[in-house]
């Protein structure tokens, strides 16, 4: 196996370092930022290589644009506000390749902070597109990636430029993240317990393999549950439904009886025919999701099955919602699981939450003060 290089194992000083970073924050309408918890957490990578002398140039992504170049998906308010948090000018590209990008790198002093904009604004970075790899690699003399909340895309910029440039290294978020979630998942006080939701299973297959060696109890929610309920032969309706991850969540299945893992699944769920949530109805999933319905977010018992299920757990890690909980008539689930957690942390359960949405129901809550460890990463 390749060994992970670490930020500090390198050279900086003269160097076009070029840094991939997560600081997809959240904006308001008036282009303002309402978390900067990621701008704050990639600092220490941030200042670290200007202070050894590198050229710092930085890159993200910001929402989805989907390839398109939305001003309201701009990066530049982020560089403002880089710019105050380290207490020096951060210059600001309106592009990620290209010439005029070229041009301000070969004229960037060292010490000196660049951010490119939006990496998305080309399509070709969420395709992992070879040619976009090479023409950002080109930009950098190493590579650091220190995008923790990205971690499990595979885009250009953070599973592509490593290909095509001579060296690489991880930054501090990541280097701490991986230190601590490694050593609690090999220290992990049973029962260990993981929550797992969001919309796509596709996204979490290698995690939810993984986890099945390591927890006693596994819950699947959100969106990726429909998948899972079609596997187990139960009508899903018009909810999401991942045709190519149908064998995966069979195998999944069959693990658990392997393993005699409790795997939990919804039993019950809130659905509606639209997302406007104007006609919903709570429905047991033995009855079957109806033609035109959609699962939105888990129903009451589920609810209350998942959090009994936490309240026996020493460990328990989530990441993902159970619901489109953006919405507050598909908000319950989610927020029950979060204040749940927050709940058994102050019972002594360890409990650790990851992933953007996870976190912001956590937020939203209140509650960051009141689970063990808050990541930010997918
Ligand atoms: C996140 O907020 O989860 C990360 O920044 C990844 O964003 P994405 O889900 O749009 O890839």
């Amino acid at each position: 196996m390749k060994e992970i290089k670490f930020i500090e194992d390198v050279v900086l000083e003269g160097r076009r370092v070029l840094t991939r970073l997560d600081l997809n924050v959240p904006l308001d309408n008036n282009a303002q930022i309402t978390d900067d918890s990621r701008i704050k957490s990639s600092l220490k990578t941030i200042r670290y290589i200007a202070d050894k002398g590198g050229k710092a140039i930085l890159m993200s992504h910001l929402g989805r644009p989907n390839g398109e170049r939305l001003e309201n998906m701009s990066l530049k308010p982020v560089s403002e506000a880089l710019s105050v948090n380290l207490g020096k000018n951060v210059i600001f590209a309106q592009d990620c390749v290209g010439n005029k990008v070229e041009k301000i790198i070969y004229e960037l002093q060292n010490g000196e902070i660049l951010l490119l904009e939006n990496l998305r604004f080309h399509k070709a970075e969420t395709k992992n597109d070879i040619s976009f790899s090479k023409k950002l690699a080109k930009l950098g003399d190493i590579y650091i990636n220190d995008a923790f909340g990205t971690a499990h895309r595979s885009h250009s910029s953070t599973t592509g430029v490593p290909k095509f440039i001579s060296e690489s290294a991880i930054g501090f978020l990541i280097k701490k993240e991986l230190k601590f979630l490694g050593e609690i998942v090999s220290n992990a006080e049973n029962p260990f317990l993981a929550i797992i939701g969001g919309a796509k299973v596709a996204d979490k297959i290698k995690v939810i393999d993984k986890l099945f060696d390591k927890v006693q109890t596994l819950i699947i929610g959100g969106g990726m549950s429909c998948t899972f309920l079609k596997a187990q032969g139960f009508d899903i309706g018009n909810s999401m439904l991942e045709k190519d991850s149908l064998n995966f969540a069979r195998e999944m299945i069959q693990k658990s009886k392997e393993k005699k893992i409790d795997l939990l699944l919804p039993n019950d769920a809130i659905i509606a025919s639209s997302l406007d949530g104007n006609s919903t109805r709570t429905i047991k999933l033995t009855e079957g999701v109806p033609k035109e319905w959609m699962i939105l977010d888990i129903g009451p018992l589920t609810s209350e099955i998942f959090c009994n299920a936490i309240s026996h757990s020493k460990t328990a890690l989530w990441n993902g919602p159970m619901g489109v909980f953006e919405i507050e008539k598909f908000s319950n689930g989610t927020f029950a699981i979060a204040k749940s957690l927050a709940k058994e942390t102050e019972k002594g359960t360890l409990t650790i939450v990851g992933g953007g949405d996870s976190v912001s129901a956590i937020k939203k809550l209140g509650l960051s003060g009141k689970i063990s460890h808050v990541s930010t990463g997918g």
